[in-house]
């Protein structure tokens, strides 16, 4: 059975610890940083009651930035990703939000590949963006709300 829920700090170490088995963004404290910052959500799809996905939403007004996004190596190619980002897009459209935003970057084939499926645009390039060199792309879905 599959499902989202809002994770709060408290179970900080669930995002942490997918985080360092897939992209290795953010260390413990940047994880608890964003959980501090205004308008930020974080979700959890689950199997069960097994965590295999995080994403994390920051609202500015009527922008939103997908911060965060990553599926467990294990469940991806089955369609939890557009599961989940479909999820993301409806929210959004609910609370009418007219743009989100993300960053990805350019050496990423397989998400900028899934993005571009869900009609992301690249609008920029951050050059040396990463902590590997890569450029980060920016890119943008405008939304039309209910
Ligand atoms: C990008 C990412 C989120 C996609 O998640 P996912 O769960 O694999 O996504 P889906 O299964 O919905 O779609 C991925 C592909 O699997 C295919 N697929 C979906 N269901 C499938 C099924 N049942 N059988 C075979 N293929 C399937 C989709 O068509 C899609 O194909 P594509 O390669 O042409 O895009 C995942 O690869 C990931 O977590 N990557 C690391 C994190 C990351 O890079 N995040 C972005 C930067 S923050």
């Amino acid at each position: 059975m599959i499902s989202i829920k809002q994770i709060n700090e408290e179970d900080i170490d669930l995002c942490y610890e997918l985080d360092s088995k897939t992209i290795s963004l953010w260390s413990k404290n940047q994880w608890s940083n964003e959980f501090k910052k205004e308008g930020v959500k974080v979700f959890g799809l689950l199997v069960t009651n097994l965590v295999i996905g995080i994403s994390v939403l920051h609202v500015v007004l009527d922008e939103a930035q997908i911060n965060y996004f990553a599926i467990n190596r294990k469940f991806r190619k089955k369609g939890y990703g557009s599961f989940f980002m479909k999820y993301l897009i409806e929210r959004c459209k609910k609370s009418n939000i007219k743009k989100l935003l993300l960053e990805v970057s350019h050496t990423n084939v397989t998400a900028e590949k899934f993005y571009n499926r869900f009609e992301f645009s690249t609008v920029g390039i951050r050059r040396n963006y990463y902590k590997d060199g890569s450029d980060a792309l920016l890119k943008e879905k405008k939304l039309k709300t209910k």
